[in-house]
């Protein structure tokens, strides 16, 4: 793969903050076009596992893009739209989306050489029919020449809302105003680093999902993707 990505291959980029909902949204739009799917946080969640699992100290930049190098990831689908997640020949499906990791994450995710070992990896996801890539950075740095770009947002509040069903539809105690207080620090984590910062692309579409089904955000999507991919 050259430094850019290879144009003749789509890529639909979905990116924003944590539970606006663009993880369902990628899935669904792949599923919907048969297209290839990158889960790009999922790479930073298993990085930050990898490297406490092997007593890395996370501000220690060299030892963690080292981590990110040599890290032995592994995408399995399940066959109904959800995928299962191996690190190291472990399955860590549940294990990475902890809020914990989730906050290690964003902080590995800062550090510039990790991000650089990751972009080839991400980028090797690309295969033909497609590919949709959901991330914070997907049509801003790892595919600049992506023919839809989305950037997807939801308020903090309603963003924690959602979070705290979804885990207490799992069974799992959570308290709404810490989960707000945990999406706005990832947030501002995420925003405020000076490596690749979460920001929309400068031909991003922003949608707001805040009073948005989802099955409606799907729907808009898809209608451009189709709409985009015709023109190409
Ligand atoms: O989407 P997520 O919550 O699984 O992502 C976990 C963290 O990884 C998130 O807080 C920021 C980081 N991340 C990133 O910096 N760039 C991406 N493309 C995807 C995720």
């Amino acid at each position: 793969m050259t430094e850019r990505e290879d144009t003749a291959i789509p890529v639909i980029c979905i990116d924003g903050p944590s539970g606006s909902g663009k993880g369902t949204l990628a899935r669904r739009v792949a599923e919907e076009l048969g297209f290839y799917l990158l889960d790009s946080g999922a790479l930073y969640r298993l990085t930050a596992l990898a490297a406490v699992r092997r007593g890395v100290d996370l501000e220690d930049e060299a030892a963690v893009a080292e981590v990110a190098a040599t890290m032995q990831p592994r995408f399995e689908p399940t066959g109904d739209g959800w995928t299962r997640t191996w690190l190291d020949g472990d399955d860590v499906t549940r294990e990475i989306r902890a809020e914990a990791v989730g906050m290690d994450a964003s902080s590995v995710a800062a550090l510039p050489t990790v991000r650089e070992s990751l972009l080839a990896l991400q980028r090797g996801f690309l295969q033909p029919p497609g590919l949709v890539a959901d991330g914070r950075d997907m049509g801003s740095v790892v595919f600049p020449d992506a023919p839809l770009k989305i950037f997807l947002i939801a308020s903090a509040e309603e963003r924690a809302r959602r979070r705290h069903k979804q885990l207490k539809e799992k069974g799992v105690g959570a308290n709404l105003p810490a989960l707000l207080r945990d999406i706005e620090a990832r947030d501002e984590q995420d925003a405020q680093r000076a490596a690749a910062p979460m920001v929309p692309a400068d031909d991003a579409i922003v949608i707001d999902s805040t009073s948005l089904a989802i099955e409606e955000v799907t729907r808009q999507v898809l209608a451009r993707a189709r709409e985009r991919l015709q023109a190409e």
